[in-house]
């Protein structure tokens, strides 16, 4: 059993230096940015991306033309989206915010609202997802459209990670050597897990430059709850899938939902 705080601004602070190498070696982040690419750049107006990190989807689509908004929690990844928009010559398409997005959206009148890689996630119980949806629904147009993906975690599922450490990267990062592990702890009385991530870079000799130990929480949302969510909220579901695009790779551990604002 483990108690999962709510991610605070420092939660992905702590973890920005890591999170690129660490997100390269995911297959989900290898086969997303095109699905929604695909779900925005159709939109002539704003697209708002929920969790925008380090800007690992809104840059890239700034660079095909969008305007995008990113919010989140967390100054520091906020900061290396500024980097990588302006090393990309797009900062002018890419307007940044620090807020809670269960909490408060900017009203940039958004054509299209995403939200890639478990952000929702991340909020602490199913009222704040509630929320979030409640906040998007009313900055959509009907018709407009809210599309994300979460874990596909339960009970059974996870029963093979659960307390297993697992290598997702060791890596020559330059000079140095990456080495991030994950192990999941699920709690299933309150249908959650923390994942504990293990970061260190290492100078060749081995001298520790950067360790951190941090817990990410992840709650587990059903199909049935999105359904109910998206019905209390003012959306109808387009769809859940389990794959990034019709033709692509089944990725049975996740959920990949279009919203649709009634
Ligand atoms: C897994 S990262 C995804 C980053 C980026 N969208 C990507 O796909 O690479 C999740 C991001 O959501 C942010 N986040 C989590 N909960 C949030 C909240 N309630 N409000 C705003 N941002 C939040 C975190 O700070 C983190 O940057």
């Amino acid at each position: 059993m483990y108690a999962p705080d709510h991610p605070t601004a420092s939660s992905y602070d702590d973890i920005v230096d890591f999170y690129d190498t660490w997100t390269s070696m995911s297959a989900t982040a290898q086969n997303d940015t095109e699905f929604y690419a695909e779900h925005c750049l159709h939109h002539a107006g704003p697209i708002l991306e929920l969790g925008v990190g380090t800007g690992r989807i809104a840059v890239n689509l700034a660079e095909r033309g969008a305007t995008v908004v990113g919010v989140d929690l967390s100054p520091r990844m906020l900061s290396a989206a500024l980097r990588r928009a302006s090393e990309r010559g797009v900062a002018h398409r890419l307007t940044l915010c620090a807020t809670d997005f269960s909490v408060w959206l900017p009203n940039c009148q958004p054509a299209a609202i995403y939200a890639p890689f478990h952000a929702l996630s991340h909020l602490p119980h199913l009222g704040a997802v509630r929320s979030t949806l409640r906040l998007a629904a009313a900055l959509l147009e009907p018709g407009g459209t809210f599309a994300f993906n979460v874990p596909h975690q339960c009970s059974e599922h996870i029963a093979e990670l659960d307390g297993v450490e697992q290598l997702v990267t060791d890596t020559a990062a330059g000079a140095a050597r990456l080495r991030v592990t994950v192990t999941v702890h699920a709690d299933h009385v309150n249908r959650r897990q923390a994942s504990t991530v293990h970061g260190t870079l290492r100078e060749p000799q081995g001298r520790a430059l950067l360790e951190h130990r941090w817990d990410l929480p992840l709650i587990w949302i059903s199909t049935a709850e999105i359904e109910n969510e998206a019905a209390v909220t003012g959306f109808e579901v387009e769809s859940v899938a389990h794959q990034f695009s019709p033709t692509g790779a089944l990725f049975p551990d996740e959920k990949v939902v279009v919203l649709r604002r009634r």
